[in-house]
């Protein structure tokens, strides 16, 4: 039923909903710890009348977090967190039917963006959720006034707990943060398993070229890395990882993959994926190196990874080849084609990752917010972590959703595990 009394919102054709509607409903299958958490909220109203800005990838999984938000009373606003990753259905389904504000078009303009994320401010969020912590760096930066009113805030990605913690360095993180990317259920599983499923989906969208007996160069063995270049391999592809971290390279090389630095790389790889959360770690000079028809993208979360600047200047043309490939011709004659203009590939070129991680990830968010309401006099300002019980009761709730039993520790273990006289 449509919502006619929905507030503005931005979004890019409301004539979509009934299609976003679909898509959030098929997620939702997927997505069982995540709806128990919700058929909770609907009852006790964990968020009831608190302000929440939801800043996240606008995607059919964030709908039905947003759903859960509002189940346990929460009035949300939602905008996306990269230009390029709003599945519009979705968005026109979350205003028209489920009365949501939604501010979030596919393709927005920077400035657009900027204007989405003071509209989220504007609400006078108490709770926020971020991703990569666009959000949070704003009100901090431009509205010191509004910091006293915000309870907390939680973080999805791996790149905005790393902004959160120089924050925090600087003495410039002034209430509780929750790093949801650093719970088991989240990063273990989200990161390598969604985010390796996806970034390969979105490769393959964008270009239907076959992996098999291609040389993919995977830059970064983090979470992310691991999981693109597990699933790369079963693909057929012959994978090289590069880092800059030698326990992560050694687990590359264990792991059977190819490790070396990426200016050797550069010339090897047919496709390149970038999943650090550093910047620039594909420049000028490896573009250079590579071989004609080279493909280049990134996963990681913004797109300073590749340096799109030093491949416009070592470019003497530039066209447009497929939906979200842009291909470049060098000054030396070799073509490199650049995906979803260097933004993360799972998301502009596919749906970003699928329901059933996302049900984890996501029933961290809801539960963290529940945690810092409840939490709210206790918790000091600052990075906090969610309590090992949560992510075990997440675990489990998966786990029995999937319909998988596991062994209990007995009584004569717990005693073993816990004395330290018996040894040899
Ligand atoms: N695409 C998605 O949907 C998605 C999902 C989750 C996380 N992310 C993002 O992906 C990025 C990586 O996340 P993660 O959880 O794997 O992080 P991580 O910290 O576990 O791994 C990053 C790895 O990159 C390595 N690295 C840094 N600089 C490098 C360089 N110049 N060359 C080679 N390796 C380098 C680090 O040593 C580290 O091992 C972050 O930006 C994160 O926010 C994206």
């Amino acid at each position: 039923m449509s919502n006619k009394t929905a507030p503005a919102s931005e979004i890019k054709d409301a004539k979509l909903a009934p299609e976003g509607k679909i898509r959030i409903e098929w997620a939702e299958r997927d997505m069982p710890v995540l709806r128990l958490i919700r058929e909770r909220f609907e009852k006790e109203k964990p968020l009831k009348g608190l302000r929440v800005s939801v800043c996240a990838h606008v995607t059919s999984e964030t709908a039905n977090l947003a759903r859960t938000l509002q189940a346990g009373g929460a009035d949300c606003l939602i905008i996306a967190s990269n230009p390029l990753s709003t599945q519009d259905d979705v968005a026109a389904a979350l205003v028209e039917e489920y009365g949501m504000r939604v501010f979030a078009i596919k393709g927005e303009d920077i400035p657009t963006y900027h204007k989405h994320v003071n509209i989220a401010l504007d609400h006078k969020p108490q709770l926020i959720i971020d991703d990569g912590s666009d959000l949070i760096v704003t009100l901090v930066k431009e509205r010191e006034g509004q910091v006293k009113e915000v309870i907390g805030s939680t973080e999805e990605t791996t790149t905005g707990i790393t902004r959160l913690q120089a924050m925090q360095r600087d003495g410039k993180l002034p209430f509780p943060a929750i790093g949801v990317n650093d719970a088991q259920t989240k990063h273990l599983f989200d990161n390598r398993y969604g985010t390796g499923q996806s970034t390969l989906d979105g490769v393959i969208r964008a270009t239907n070229r076959l992996l098999a007996g291609r040389v993919v160069v995977v830059v970064g063995y983090g979470w992310c890395g691991k999981g693109t270049a597990m699933r790369a391999k079963g693909m057929g592809a012959n994978v090289i990882v590069t880092e800059v971290n030698p326990i992560r390279a050694i687990e590359a090389v264990m792991d059977g993959f190819r490790v070396m630095p990426i200016d050797e790389a550069a010339s090897e790889g047919d496709i390149f994926i970038t999943v650090t959360g550093n910047r620039h770690v594909i420049d000028g000079q490896h573009f250079e190196k590579m071989r004609d028809g080279a493909i280049v993208c990134n996963s990681g979360h913004f797109d300073l990874e590749l340096n799109l600047e030093a491949l416009g200047k070592l470019a003497k043309d530039k066209r447009s080849v497929r939906p979200f490939m842009e291909e470049f011709t060098l000054k030396n004659g070799n073509r490199v084609s650049v995906l979803a203009e260097g933004r993360l590939v799972n998301l502009s070129c596919a749906e970003g990752h699928p329901a059933s991680v996302m049900d984890m990830s996501f029933a961290n968010q809801a539960l963290a917010l529940e945690y810092l309401v409840k939490h709210k006099d206790k918790l000091s300002k600052g990075l906090n972590t969610l309590p090992e019980e949560v992510d075990q009761e997440i675990a489990a709730l998966k786990l029995k959703s999937l319909g998988i039993k596991i062994d209990k520790l007995t009584k004569e273990m717990v005693d073993y595990l816990s004395s330290w006289t018996v040894g040899t």
